[in-house]
Order: C-alpha cells, then sequence, then structure tokens
C-alpha cells in the first residue's frame, strides 16, 4: 500500500477532513490531497507530522520511507553497481580465490542462516583491496539486486576516512532513497538500510576499514547478501562476535612477484642477469604495491642501468624512497606504512619502531620485554597489538617476525626519533646555559617534560640481564647515507 493510501485510511479513521489535517500539520490540503491520490511524494518532514497527528505510532512514518526506497526512481531504477575497476595484470592468488569462493559465494547451511561474511586482512599493499574487487567482479552476476562498495578509507592520507554513518546514507541512496528522504534518526537509518537489503540479494563490500563497530554498522541483518571486508587489523571482534571468516593474504609467492614484474616492468627487465628479476621482488619483499611501484620506477631507467640499479635497491632505505611516487601519495609505500603507524597508540608505536627492526629474523617476547624495558606481560600485549594490525607477524608461540620492508621503515622512524631527541637535549643544555641561574632549575615547560620522559625511558637503558640490539646491527637497520637510484635527466 502507497503512503497516500495509508494516509488516507488513517485520516478517515480517524474522521478527520483535509482541512483538519492541514491545520493540525501545517500543510495546505491542496498539497495534502495530490499526496493521498498519489500525485506528489510526500516529504519525510510531511510523514512524520501525520504519523504524529494520527496517532499512527511510526506507521505513515515506515510507509513513507519504504515507498520512497522501493520506488524505482529513474536513477535508480537499475541495481546499484558500485565497484571500482579492479587492478590492471591481476596475478595469482589462485588458493585465495578459491577460499573465497568456498567462505562467500555459498550460503552455508552451518551458519544457521546467517549472512556470509568474509574478511581480507593483511599488511599494507598486500593486494586486499585487488583481490576483493577481483572476486566481487567476477561474482558479481550470483547477486541480482546489485553490488554496493563502501570505501571507509580507514588507513588513507588525512581526511581520507568516511565515518559508517555517511557510508550508510551513501547505501541508502544506492538502494534508492532519494536525498532528503532518509531518516533523520540514525538508528532509523541503520534499519531501514537493512529493511531495504532483506530479502534481497546484494554484495556488499566494505573497503579499508578499521574496526569490527564500523563493520557492523553496515551489515545487512537477513541472509540473501553476502559481505566482503578488507582491512589492515585482523579484527579478532568481527571474527569471534559476528562469524567472520577471515582470509589472512600473504604476499606473492616468489614465481607471482616475478611474473607481475614481468608483466609490469619494462621489457630491459626481461633481459637482465638472471637473478634481477627474483633480486628485485626479493627487495620488494614480494609486496604487491611495492612491485607495481617498482615496474614503474624503473621505466625511467635505460635498459643497460637495470642491473645496477636494482642492486643498489638492496640498501633498506634506498629502497623505501625508490619505491614512492612523489607525486602521488597512494603509490608510496613508506606512505602506505605511515597509515598504520599513525594509528598505533604511544607505547605500540615505540615498541613498533624497536622491535621492527630488529626482528627480521622473529623474536622472542623475552628479547622484546629486555629491548622495551617493561615485563614480559607488557611486551607480549603490545607485540599482539602490533600483530592485530599487521606490523608483526607471528611465526611461532611466543615469537614474532617484521618483514624486511615493513622493518626498514621501523628503522628510518626510530633513527628520525633518536634524531629528534638528540636535537632536543642540545636545545635544553643551551637554554639551561643561557638561563644564567644553575641553582634554581628554571620550570619546564610541557614540551621540554615530555622530552626528559622519553629521555629517561628504558630505550637506552635495557633491564639487567638483557641487552638490546644496537640499531646500527640491526637486520634492516637503515643505512647511515642515502643512495636512492635516479634515473638520467636526459
Ligand atoms: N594480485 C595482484 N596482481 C597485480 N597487482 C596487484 C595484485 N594485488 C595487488 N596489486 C596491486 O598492488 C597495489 C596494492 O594493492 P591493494 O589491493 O590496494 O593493497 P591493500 O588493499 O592490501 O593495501 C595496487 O596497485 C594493486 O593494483
Ligand atoms: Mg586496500
Amino acid at each position: 500500500m502507497t503512503f497516500g493510501v495509508t494516509l488516507r485510511e488513517r485520516r478517515l479513521e480517524q474522521g478527520l477532513s483535509l482541512t483538519g489535517l492541514s491545520k493540525l500539520i501545517h500543510y495546505s490540503k491542496g498539497h495534502l490531497s495530490r499526496i493521498e491520490s498519489g500525485d506528489k511524494r510526500a516529504s519525510e518532514d510531511l510523514a512524520r507530522r501525520c504519523d504524529e497527528a494520527l496517532g499512527a505510532r511510526g506507521e505513515l512514518l515506515s510507509a513513507h520511507r519504504t515507498g520512497s526506497a522501493r520506488r524505482p526512481s529513474r536513477r535508480t531504477s537499475r541495481p546499484p553497481f558500485q565497484l571500482p575497476p579492479g587492478a590492471s595484470h591481476f596475478t595469482g592468488r589462485h588458493e585465495e580465490t578459491d577460499a573465497l569462493d568456498a567462505a562467500a559465494a555459498r550460503p552455508d547451511p552451518a551458519r544457521g542462516g546467517s549472512v556470509p561474511l568474509v574478511l581480507i586482512d593483511g599488511k599494507p599493499g598486500v593486494g586486499k583491496t585487488a583481490l576483493a574487487l577481483r572476486w566481487a567482479h567476477r561474482n558479481a552476476a550470483a547477486f541480482p539486486d546489485g553490488v554496493l562498495f563502501h570505501d571507509l578509507g580507514a588507513y588513507g592520507p588525512a581526511g581520507s576516512a568516511v565515518r559508517p554513518d555517511e557510508a550508510l546514507t551513501a547505501g541508502l541512496h544506492a538502494l534508492g532513497v532519494e536525498h532528503g528522504a532518509e531518516p533523520a534518526d540514525p538508528r532509523e537509518r541503520a534499519a531501514l538500510y537493512r529493511s531495504l537489503l532483506s530479502g534481497r540479494s546484494v554484495l556488499v563490500v566494505i573497503d579499508n576499514a578499521a574496526s569490527a563497530d564500523e563493520v557492523r554498522a553496515l551489515l545487512p541483518g537477513a541472509p540473501g547478501c553476502t559481505v566482503l571486508v578488507t582491512s589492515r587489523s585482523r579484527m579478532a571482534g568481527l571474527v569471534a562476535r559476528d562469524g567472520a571468516e577471515r582470509l589472512s593474504l600473504q604476499p606473492l609467492s616468489p614465481a607471482e612477484s616475478s611474473l607481475l614484474l614481468a608483466r609490469t616492468a619494462p621489457s630491459g627487465l626481461r633481459d637482465a642477469c638472471s637473478g634481477t628479476v627474483s633480486a628485485l621482488a626479493e627487495h620488494c619483499g614480494l609486496l604487491p604495491l611495492a612491485l607495481r611501484i617498482a615496474a614503474e620506477r624503473l621505466s625511467a631507467f635505460p635498459p643497460g642501468q637495470l642491473d645496477g640499479v636494482v642492486r643498489e635497491l638492496g640498501e633498506p632505505e634506498a629502497l623505501l624512497d625508490f619505491l614512492d611516487c612523489p607525486d602521488d601519495t597512494t603509490a608510496s609505500v613508506r606512505a602506505a606504512f605511515s597509515w598504520s603507524y599513525g594509528r598505533l597508540g604511544e607505547d605500540a608505536a615505540r615498541a613498533f619502531r624497536l622491535i621492527g627492526p630488529r626482528a627480521g629474523a622473529g623474536m622472542p617476547v623475552t628479547d622484546a620485554a629486555g629491548l622495551l624495558g617493561v615485563p614480559e606481560a607488557a611486551a607480549a600485549r603490545l607485540m599482539e597489538v602490533l600483530r592485530q594490525n599487521n606490523l608483526l607477524e607471528l611465526t611461532a608461540p611466543g615469537r614474532y617476525r617484521c618483514d624486511s620492508l615493513l622493518g626498514a621503515y621501523a628503522a628510518e622512524l626510530a633513527v628520525r626519533d633518536q634524531r629528534r631527541t638528540r636535537a632536543g637535549a642540545r636545545s635544553m643544555d643551551a637554554s639551561s646555559r643561557s638561563s644564567g641561574n644553575t641553582d634554581r632549575p628554571r620550570r619546564l615547560s610541557g614540551d621540554e617534560r615530555n622530552f626528559v620522559a622519553r629521555c629517561t625511558h628504558p630505550i637506552s637503558r635495557p633491564r639487567s640481564g638483557r641487552r638490546a640490539v644496537p640499531l646500527t646491527k640491526a637486520r634492516h637497520s637503515a643505512p647511515p647515507r642515502r643512495r636512492t637510484p635516479t634515473p638520467p635527466t636526459t
């Protein structure tokens, strides 16, 4: 039943004329008449006023919302298809695709009719979005009511994050709710979103989410839909509470990496010495983002120089400089890593700086405790936070590893931190000398107090019995000088 018909019925039940209703809700009699006859569409405000004036307890409001949502406007008469294009030269991921097929495509009776929900998690640039898009494009036909794509932009340049509520509103529009007709109350918006998805077969892709709560706000309620989520976070809660199937994405295999380079790097690389392609793949940590950027950057060099360039990329810091398209922050390994690092709390960030460069071969919790100067339980907790953020991986119980690119990035941060600390020490020294009063120390500024706290932090004073690995000896330590290969200028 349309909103207009329901309105007329409720009005007549109350013995109200159009004039009477018009006086109660302050809309003209003519306008109300056209709404009842279906010639005009009611606004949310009018529907709400009618609902209240006629004591309809939400019936009119919901008739209005469902009607405006289901009405096939010219713009939305086709099911939504919001997927952005997939990655070009998509390579490998056969096993992962099979796993996705198993988890996402078929409704599993063992799930008790709940919505299939798959979480693809992994480190920055490992190819989560590329895999989700690949699968979604290939399987879109199985979802006759369309595909929604929510890019939450949680890990990205400042200001790129989208609130789940904004994503939900965009979803309502994609499902046919006209702009301005969405409920004002967030809970009502969420309820309408779920009502519109119920009974439909829609694939919902939630990309680049940071927390389980963000994802929950966008989950359909009834079976029929399938949800794919990508995140750098392992979202333990989404698995534990919402029954998400986790697919933890690893870097490509060496063979897949070489194949991707062969497809995307300049043809000269294929003619380079044997071993150059696989060495480059190794330098890039088999990480698709790094491989794609390296392939692009190599195109600036003449074929004869490629062997030498790849050799120079064995230096971690030169590598990070190289893996950076200066005009595009989304094509920079350093920037991609920084969006994960920037979300860490202070303690976890410090743990990453100290552990990351030294954990290329894995580091036991006991060593981390010594390095950080904290009890083992606290070190274990911090390492677990880093693992939950895919900045460390668990290689054996109580032992964590940091991959080479992330390790190089952590080393860079640690060196920067040390430089800042030294500069802070020098400026404090100078200011205490210039104050001319050595008997009575002047009050410390907030910044200085913070600095002292950092200096007295046990970075340089590991607890007895534990030796901190010096940064310069660390496997992924940053070199003192930079030798980023630069292409010839002519
Ligand atoms: N399997 C793949 N084949 C080819 N390119 C890929 C593959 N996986 C990822 N890429 C490319 O690597 C880059 C990073 O991938 P992306 O999916 O954005 O990473 P993530 O979402 O894990 O941060 C993108 O440019 C993407 O096109
Ligand atoms: Mg992504």
